[in-house]
């Protein structure tokens, strides 16, 4: 059985001894989360680690309370789930999607037609949004696209328009969301924009979750995504608006669902539970992290 996956690498250490033990042990330290996924859930399991077992146990979306609240793509998936508890939690929530708007009925405004490689469409939402509703205090950047089959190099599957789609929608998506939404006067001192981006982006992680390289599209838009998630935290930073960079943990979603096999190996959790986790820890942060790259999971960072 292939063993190398975009969330993790279970057997790393086992199978590749010279992956990197010792960088696994440095960022076992508490500043830091652990790259390898199922030792870091069995870890939890072992230490009973509430947090990262049932969300349920810390969640305080009090915070949440009459704040107006963005979910991009919160029409289905993880963002589905952020919305219905941003609603739950008294947000008044606004869902962007490119269709799907009747899902979110009753939950949230929605507008349709929103596509996050669109700069048009954003430029029209962002105008629309602040004219009808005021400034945002929560964005929170969900819409995201993992292109189904492995790239490898030595296998001759690399596709490149691929790649150039999902660095076009997980990299350059959430910086012209954000971008639009603060030039249209929607972002303002106290909001938080939040990009959801993935562990994929770890560079020093692809030595753990990596052993046999690969996926080559989606990791580098996570990776490009991280560093422009750095790069506009010190912009905004003037403006008093934070930047998290967050991995939503492993969810049982669509996009997840090629990974079904090792949801329970790895403590794949229901978007429910993902979405709680990603909404305690916009609560957790504010200006003083702003840049940071922190994992829903457990709470802690996760290196470059
Ligand atoms: N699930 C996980 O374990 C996991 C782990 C790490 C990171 N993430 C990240 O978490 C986020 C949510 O993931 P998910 O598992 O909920 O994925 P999902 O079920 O595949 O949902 C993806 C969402 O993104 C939207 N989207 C895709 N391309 C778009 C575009 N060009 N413009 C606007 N919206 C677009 C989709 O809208 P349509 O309905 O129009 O396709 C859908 O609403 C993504 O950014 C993903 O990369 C997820």
């Amino acid at each position: 059985m292939r063993l190398a996956w975009f969330f993790g690498y279970s057997s790393a250490l086992v199978l590749n001894p010279s992956a990197s033990p010792r960088r696994t042990a440095q960022m076992s330290a508490a500043t830091y989360s652990i790259a390898d996924q199922q030792a870091r859930f069995a870890r939890a399991k072992e230490e009973k680690n509430e947090r990262f077992l049932d969300i349920t146990t810390v969640f305080d979306g009090e915070y949440l309370r009459d704040k107006r609240v963005v979910v991009t793509g919160g029409n289905r998936g993880l963002g589905l789930e952020i919305v219905k508890r941003a609603k739950e939690c008294g947000a008044e929530v606004i869902v962007t999607c490119r269709a799907g708007a009747a899902d979110v009925e009753g939950l949230a405004t929605a507008y349709e037609g929103v596509d996050v490689t669109n700069l048009q469409s954003l430029t029209d939402f962002a105008k629309r949004v602040v004219e009808e509703k005021g400034p945002i205090d929560v964005l929170i950047n969900n819409a995201g696209y993992f292109y189904g089959p492995q790239e490898k190099v030595i296998e001759g599957t690399l596709n490149f328009d691929e790649q150039w789609k999902q660095i076009d929608i997980c990299a350059l998506g959430p910086l012209r969301v954000t971008s639009e939404l603060f030039n249209a006067g929607g972002l303002k001192e106290g909001s938080k924009a939040v990009i959801i981006t993935s562990q994929a982006g770890s560079v020093e992680w692809r030595f753990t979750q990596n052993p046999e390289g690969g996926d080559y599209g989606h990791h580098m838009s996570r990776a490009a995504c991280n560093i422009m998630g750095a790069l506009l935290s010190q912009e905004l930073k003037s403006k008093g608006i934070t930047v998290l960079l967050l991995h939503p943990g492993f969810n049982k979603t669509t996009m997840t669902k090629k990974y079904e096999h090792i949801w329970e190996i790895e403590g794949a959790v229901e978007p429910s539970q993902g979405a709680m986790r990603v909404l305690h820890e916009v609560g957790a942060h504010g200006i003083e992290d702003s840049g940071k790259f922190f994992n829903c999971e457990d709470g802690l960072q996760i290196p470059w």
